[in-house]
């Protein structure tokens, strides 16, 4: 009962903006250095992952994980409008290269929340040509790396714009957003600076969804054969009262986006903590519930109520492309993720056809607004010498995946 299915894949995510170092051409890197901003530290050289990929696709492997999830830049592979840089999309080569010398399953995201300035300056995925522009880098990119990518991933979280905006507990400054906004359209000399977190929920929703199903016609038709889809944000809402919001909500945050994924190969759910929605929405955390650097709940059980929510809705196979816990106590890492997985195990015993599970994430990392201070990473990563220190949390997970089964599993409920 403890095994998990045959080929069942065991990974680590990382994603290009969070570890690379200096996206410097990118939306991001415009809003983390314009005053005021948002965001606590800019990103700066991050974990130069950048010029480090080939040893951390190595210490992955040797943990004995078999899938890698990471995303290629496209505000590298396109630096500006029209000019594709065959430099960048080599370097995306020799990384995925890294990958299979390794033993290691590539999964590669297309975009994951960072864009061209010159996208952001031309207002983002609010305006109706970002389709275009969105699907002619998926079809420039798949063409050249098709044939090393074992799954393409078009969106990751495209859905999260729409679940900030019941997210009353975090606390963001509007007129700070504002300004900084204001303050990037100057820097790079637009009307409107359109980054993916500060569109119009609804308006990037129809958009994306639009270009999601053009993209993956558009990944399919270079060489390679691969699993085409995206993944999405799940909170596991739980409804207080008799007038609670919370179908709402799921119908707002989640039902759009999971119907869209019924022509998709694969979907990727990516869930971390719980959510109470009553009669005006989230409530926030329940007094007493452990509290993650993020400030969520210590909610391991998420993850089985949202692959079981997605499953419900979806046919297509299930890869868990993200879960963890910020935490600077690596024993409740390894606790979050022993139960993570019981819960994996029952969707499993109950039928639903779940794939993989890819931990976020294999290094300690840029964690966007909130900088580098929440610890999400199995290894350890000092931004000062760059060194990498493996935690016991990689550990526990690697033994997990070289057995392919949880070998601690009494105690769990
Ligand atoms: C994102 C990651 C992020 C993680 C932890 C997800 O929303 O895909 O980029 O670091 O959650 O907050």
């Amino acid at each position: 009962m403890n095994q998990f299915p045959s080929g069942f894949l065991w990974g680590a995510a990382t994603a290009a903006h969070q570890v690379e170092g200096n996206n410097v051409n990118s939306d991001l890197w415009v809003m983390e250095h314009v005053q005021p901003t948002v965001f606590a530290e800019p990103s700066l050289d991050a974990c130069d992952h950048y010029h480090r990929f080939a040893e951390d696709i190595r210490l992955l492997a040797s943990l004995g994980l078999n899938t890698y999830r990471f995303s290629i830049e496209w505000a590298r592979i396109e630096p500006e409008r029209n000019h594709f840089s065959r430099t960048a999309l080599e370097h995306y080569r020799r990384m995925l290269a890294a990958c299979h010398e390794n033993g290691v399953t590539p999964m590669v995201t297309f975009y994951h929340f960072s864009s061209p300035r010159w996208f952001a300056a031309l207002g983002g995925w609010e305006r109706a040509v970002s389709g275009d522009l969105f699907v002619r880098y998926c079809e420039r990119a798949a063409r050249h790396l098709g044939d090393l990518m074992a799954f393409a991933t078009t969106f990751n979280e495209p859905n999260l714009p729409m679940l900030l905006r019941w997210m009353k507990h975090i606390e963001i400054p509007v007129t700070t957003v504002m300004r900084m906004r204001s303050q990037a359209s100057r820097a790079t000399g637009c009307d409107r600076f359109g980054c993916f977190f500060l569109g119009d929920a609804h308006k990037l929703q129809d958009v994306m969804i639009a270009a999601h199903h053009r993209a993956v016609s558009a990944m399919k038709s270079g060489p390679g054969d691969y699993p085409a889809g995206f993944s999405i944000a799940i909170q596991d809402e739980q409804a207080v009262g008799p007038k609670s919001k919370r179908n709402r909500k799921c119908a707002e945050v989640y039902d759009p986006w999971l119907a869209a994924a019924a022509g998709s190969d694969y979907l990727g759910v990516q869930a971390y903590t719980r959510c109470r929605v009553g009669p005006k929405g989230d409530l926030g955390p329940e007094p007493g519930v452990e509290l993650t650097q993020m400030g969520y709940e210590f909610w391991p059980e998420a993850l089985e109520a949202c692959v079981r929510y997605a499953s419900e809705r979806v046919k297509a196979p299930i890869y868990v492309t993200e879960n963890g816990v910020s935490t600077e106590d690596d024993a409740r890492r390894i606790e979050y993720t022993r139960r993570a997985l019981a819960g994996l195990q029952r969707c499993l015993a109950d039928g639903i056809d779940v794939r993989g599970y890819i931990h976020w994430s294999l290094l300690d990392n840029f964690e966007w607004i909130m900088g580098y201070r929440p610890k999400f990473g199995l290894i350890e990563v000092d931004r000062e010498t760059q060194r990498r220190t493996i935690k016991p949390s990689a550990y526990y997970l690697g033994e997990i995946a070289r057995g392919n089964r949880i070998p601690d599993l009494a105690g769990t409920r």
